[in-house]
């Protein structure tokens, strides 16, 4: 078993539309391996540090006030080239631009509301990864 590793979560846009099952197939079948996962609720300000890279950003208090709103999955993936991998299974940020056959294209409903996030890089998959897990819930 090998392989990088990334961050994801279902968001509770999707969550509320009974998708967690649909995603979950998705990123199985697009050859990533679950590591980690836990269907947990954020408070407002572990959705703002979650976040906080993003604090100057017009939308920040919006973003915050959104994925604090309703339970979330957060999970750590692995698979060669996880994190551009991913990114292509996802589509882009806006639902309005990403491709089809994603799982934004499929699920999201807007910009600020598009059903998952996934990390941008190694270095903030590893960093989001532990916002959530310790290394004892990795498997
Ligand atoms: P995510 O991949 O979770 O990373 C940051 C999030 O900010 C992003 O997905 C969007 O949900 C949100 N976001 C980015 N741009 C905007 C925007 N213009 N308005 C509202 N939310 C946004």
């Amino acid at each position: 078993m090998g392989g990088n590793k990334t961050f994801t979560m279902i968001k509770p846009d999707a969550v509320k539309k009974n998708a967690i099952g649909a995603i979950l197939k998705m990123i199985n079948d697009g050859g990533f391996r679950i590591v980690a996962m836990k269907y947990t609720k954020l408070a407002q300000s572990e959705a703002g540090a979650f976040y906080e890279v993003h604090k100057e950003r017009p939308f920040y208090g919006e973003l915050v006030d959104f994925m604090s709103s309703g339970p979330i999955v957060a999970a750590i993936l692995e698979k060669d080239n996880a994190v551009e991998d991913y990114r292509k299974l996802i589509g882009a940020t806006n639902p309005a631009d990403a491709a089809d056959g994603t799982i934004r294209k499929l699920y999201a409903t807007s910009i600020g509301e598009n059903a998952v996030h996934g990390a941008d890089s190694d270095e903030n998959a590893a960093r989001e990864g532990a916002f959530f897990f310790s290394e004892r819930d990795m498997h």
